[in-house]
């Protein structure tokens, strides 16, 4: 019988060599998995062979989804928990706790207008990851991200439980966005495409480094501003379209499936997987929380690689961001401590 790939979510390499078929027993956690994002990202890691145990969590309607899945021929076993008093059970023993949980935006919202509902769903569910699973590595979808990820470092810093390597906010659309403009743009394969994003995960905070794409393409100042805006407001186009039905979901889940791969694959012991991920990091001075390329290992990160050379215009960018990301990690903060 043919061999079934890993997972069905990757398009580009994220290292060098070729990835070897790892399995080990894996229990990964989805948080919000009946929501738009919830139900596709589930689907992927059903697909996935790493995964052994996928737990389903939700407020509501997360029995059917569970349900549904687990006819899928394949290995993964799928449980579904719902509602509050079910979350340690679906969190018990969980390597990873993925987390798309919480309201996404209608036209016209900034990220930052979801903060006062998702803010407290992040909060709650990480006090629930500390006392079930404290040494999963959890990766959180919730918006906005640039502030979700602070509260549940707090969170888990107030239980005793915090590691800066394991905890991470997903950026990974920003990456699929850039690769596959940038691939369109330039008659690129978008297979052979990576380009690093770094920053957050908002407006003007999302910040591409076309300079650092692989292969090299060459940009004149007024392309490379126009793809960085595009890149910036493409879950925006998303929003518009959908027209007050959410924001992306497929491809989020499509971004979350490839992330969560990664950090499955660095747990394995795999070599060199490289991610850009937002994580609390002293690679840039000034920021406490930045988005930028992490090597993953067995403990999580296992290095944060320093951002390289950038232009004037990406500097620029840099230095815009500043403000912004700087007022997004202190609302992040104050919210968990409050
Ligand atoms: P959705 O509304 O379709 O699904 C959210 C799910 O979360 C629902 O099933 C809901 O029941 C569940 N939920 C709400 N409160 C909960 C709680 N306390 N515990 C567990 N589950 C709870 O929303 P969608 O489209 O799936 O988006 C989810 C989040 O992902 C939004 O905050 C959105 O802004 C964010 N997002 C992040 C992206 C990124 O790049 N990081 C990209 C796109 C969306």
């Amino acid at each position: 019988m043919e061999q079934r790939p890993i997972v069905a979510s990757r398009q580009q390499p994220v290292r060098a060599g070729r990835r070897q078929a790892v399995i080990e027993a894996r229990k990964v956690a989805v948080l919000g998995a009946a929501g738009g994002i919830g139900q596709p990202l589930s689907l992927l890691l059903k697909m996935n062979r790493m995964v052994t145990e996928l737990a389903l969590y939700d407020i509501a309607n997360v029995a059917g989804v569970a349900a549904d899945l687990s006819h899928c021929n394949t290995n993964t076993k799928v449980t579904g928990y719902t509602g509050a008093e079910e979350l340690a059970g679906a969190l018990k023993g969980a390597e990873l706790v993925v987390i798309p949980a919480g309201v996404p935006r209608k036209p016209g919202m900034t990220r930052d207008d979801l903060f006062n509902i998702n803010a407290g769903i992040v909060k709650t569910l990480c006090e629930g990851v500390a006392a079930s699973c404290p040494d999963a590595i959890i990766a959180i979808i919730s918006n906005p991200v640039n502030s979700t990820v602070p509260i549940c470092a707090e969170v888990l810093k107030k239980a005793g439980v915090y590691n800066p390597r394991k905890v991470m906010g997903v950026t990974t659309l920003d990456v699929v966005r850039a690769n596959t403009f940038v691939a369109e743009a330039k008659g690129l394969d978008t297979k052979d495409v990576d380009v690093p994003v770094i920053g957050g995960h908002a407006g003007e905070t999302i910040l591409p480094l076309l300079s650092q794409a692989t292969p090299r393409v060459q940009f004149s100042p007024e392309e490379a501003a126009k793809m960085t805006e595009r890149i910036q407001n493409a879950g925006t186009e998303v929003v518009e379209a959908k027209a007050g039905a959410g924001s992306a979901t497929l491809s989020m889940a499509y971004a979350a499936a490839r992330f969560a791969e990664s950090v499955l694959l660095g747990l394995s012991g795999e070599q060199d997987i490289i991610e850009c991920t937002y994580v609390e990091s002293e690679v840039v001075p000034g920021f406490q929380y930045f988005a930028s390329k992490v090597r993953l290992g067995p403990d999580g990160v296992e290095e944060f690689l320093p951002l390289g050379p950038l232009t004037a215009f990406e500097q620029e960018g840099l230095e815009k961001m500043k403000g912004l990301l700087s007022k997004n990690i202190e609302a992040g903060i104050a919210f968990a401590n409050k």
